[in-house]
């Protein structure tokens, strides 16, 4: 598998069981940012490090009311995501190196189920989250890069696991 689409199974299985409305993801793409906004009726997609590619994702989504493009480079995503009151049904990081572990964190306060990719890279100092009580954890390892999931719903992260390993 292409090893930047690893994360596209776990993306999948998560929309079947949550069947999320509000994202907000970070790190934009072509994979989950089309699959996000295929099938949710608001995705919040952060761009953090490349700003012509922003202008790229801009111009895609053009006119989609459903689809809100960000420019936040490196941690100003996380002191935008920090300071927002606004609870989102997913949250995905994929983005910028030093912000992911402060991103999934907030995630965990903004949202119930929080998606990372690349978890099983040290430079992106995902292992050992002070994961908060009643919140489990997934990693998928099908595929390398790895993608992990943390869930405050233990039967919807059974769920998820269930459909990645059926
Ligand atoms: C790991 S990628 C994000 C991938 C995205 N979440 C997805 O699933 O398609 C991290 C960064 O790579 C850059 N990037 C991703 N796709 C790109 C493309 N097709 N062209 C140029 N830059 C890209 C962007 O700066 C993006 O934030």
């Amino acid at each position: 598998m292409n090893a930047y689409a690893t994360h596209v199974p776990v993306l999948e299985a998560v929309l079947e069981v949550v069947k999320p409305s509000s994202v907000v993801e970070f790190g934009s793409g072509t994979y989950s940012t089309e699959i996000f906004a295929k099938q949710c009726a608001r995705l919040v997609t952060v761009e953090q490090q490349e700003k012509v590619w922003f202008d790229t994702v801009c111009k895609r989504y053009a006119g989609i009311e459903t689809v809100e493009p960000l420019w936040l480079p490196g941690m100003a995503a996380v002191e935008w995501f920090a300071s927002n009151d606004e609870i989102f049904d997913v949250v995905f990081v994929d983005g910028e190196t030093i912000s992911r572990r402060p991103l999934v964190l907030e995630g965990m306060k903004k949202s119930g189920i929080v998606i990372a990719h690349d978890t099983e890279h040290g430079v992106y100092n995902l292992s050992n989250l002070p994961v908060l009580a009643g919140w489990g954890e997934y990693v998928y390892r099908a595929h390398s890069p790895w993608t992990t999931v943390w869930s405050a719903s233990s039967e919807v992260l059974a769920a998820v696991v269930g459909k990645l390993e059926e």
